[in-house]
């Protein structure tokens, strides 16, 4: 059986080292840790699961994972987009096994039960002779995902059935998602299907690693400077704002080292421009038009980064979401979208398209830089003197940046506390600080004194 939390003596060594700035290795690969993270990350928060642009009509349908609990999303006859638990209510068969597609009903394929696009049963193999005249489809219909809401087209479930609404669990986020996915009329769309792909990783390793850490890329991505499509300047992913938010959210606002554009609004055609400002506030509209690059994410396991790409003469910008999905403690399975202006040229979409193969797709330059990292930090995080609880060997990692020695500036425009500069530890202090709340929620829930 699962403790509820963490023995006492591991809890008071872990807070004193985090209220430190540091972060014992051994909770990446700890499998008690990861027990918990199920139960109590995963279980209470929300996960994004898709986007509405990949719903094109009604019977439209997509299938993904809340960590192991599979869930059918689909569009109904009227419009509205359903997730239910991906299950029949006959056995628990997995039901649709396809990615996407569209249907008009869902037959399982274990006896054929038959749902449609509300969840209701609809039809029984030989229904009335096996089950009598007296059994009640409406009662074994598909079991909805108990909380289900959407901000600016991204679509968020929640396996809990009291947690606090989306909207007040992504607080200052809202104005970033204002500001990157409601620039356009009509909103973002979705290309393509999302890509996916195993790595040997930690999922708390790879939402920080976009959420938090934009210090890495001078070194983990250095060839990208060697080929000349990142600057020399060891700080240049490091001026602008990291921006910390409640509940774990960040992003990290990466502009040139004097602050002002370079390319204006991310190198968009600049017959968007007048639409961006007319649909974003006059600060929004400030930060979009000046800034390089956008990276962040929605704790726990969503992030997301607006880059530029290409060449002088030739640049582009698109969003890039994913999702982490904890397959262990030491394997994620990565979920990536590709995402753009609706109103955008298409022959710009197509461009960006390429740009985001090329770096952030499966075999793009960048992911495969990071992959390597990720695999590393878990290869390096199992041995003895790593899982060692009592911390005889030191086997602290360091989140020191900026620790009590950089101050907020209270004179950045967008909403949270943002810190002058992006190479910080700020938003991965308060992920893990998050993280050890919600881990330890309930803790006089057990006797065994956890
Ligand atoms: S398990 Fe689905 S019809 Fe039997
Ligand atoms: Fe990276």
């Amino acid at each position: 059986m699962t403790r509820n939390t963490l023995d006492k003596k591991t809890l008071e060594v872990l807070k004193q080292k985090m209220s430190e700035g540091l972060l014992p290795q051994w909770v990446l690969t700890d499998p008690e840790v990861y027990q918990l993270e199920l139960q109590k990350v995963f279980g209470r928060t929300w996960q994004f699961l898709a986007h509405e642009s990949e719903f094109k009509e009604p019977g439209s349908y997509v299938t993904r994972w809340m960590v192991n609990d599979p869930v059918l999303l689909v569009k109904n006859s009227a419009g509205e987009i359903k997730a239910f638990l991906n299950s029949c209510t006959h056995r628990g068969t997995h039901l649709c096994t396809a990615d996407f597609g569209k249907k008009k009903t869902f037959t399982c394929a274990y006896h054929g039960w038959s749902y449609n696009t509300d969840g209701e049963l609809i039809g029984i193999v030989a229904g009335d002779k096996v089950y009598g005249e007296e059994m009640d489809k409406s009662e074994w219909g598909l079991r909805p995902i108990p909380k289900v809401a959407m901000y600016q087209g991204m679509i968020f479930g929640n396996l809990d059935p009291d947690a606090i609404s989306l909207e007040e669990y992504l607080g200052d986020m809202k104005w970033y998602f204002d500001m990157l996915l409601g620039r356009s009329d009509g909103g973002m769309e979705v290309r393509g299907v999302p890509q996916r792909w195993v790595a040997q990783a930690n999922w708390k390793s790879t939402s920080e690693n976009f959420s938090a850490d934009p210090y890495h890329v001078q070194t983990a991505h250095r060839s990208t400077v060697e080929m000349g499509i990142s600057p020399k300047d060891p700080l240049y992913a490091g001026y602008g704002h990291q921006v910390v938010m409640e509940h774990g959210h960040g992003i990290n606002v990466i502009t040139s080292a004097t602050g002002r554009s370079i390319h204006r609004y991310q190198s968009t055609p600049e017959s968007m421009w007048p639409m961006f400002e007319r649909n974003l506030t006059p600060e929004q509209a400030d930060i979009l038009s000046r800034t390089t690059v956008f990276v962040g994410g929605v704790y726990p396991n969503l992030s997301f980064v607006s880059p530029i790409h290409g060449t002088e003469g030739h640049l582009h910008n698109y969003l890039n979401f994913r999702v982490w999905r904890p397959l262990g403690p030491d394997k994620v399975e990565v979920w990536c979208w590709f995402m753009i202006d609706k109103a955008a040229p298409e022959d710009y979409k197509q461009e960006a398209y390429k740009g985001y193969i090329g770096s952030f797709g499966t075999s793009g330059t960048l992911e495969q830089d990071d992959t390597e990292i990720w695999a590393r930090v878990v290869q390096a995080s199992k041995g003895l003197m790593v899982r060692d609880k009592e911390l005889s060997y030191n086997n602290v990692s360091n989140y020191l940046m900026g620790f009590g020695h950089v101050d907020p500036d209270p004179s950045f425009p967008g909403p949270g506390v943002a810190y002058p500069t992006c190479y910080i530890d700020a938003i991965s202090r308060s992920m893990h600080e998050y993280w050890l709340e919600l881990i330890t929620k309930d803790i006089n829930d057990s006797e065994e004194g956890c």
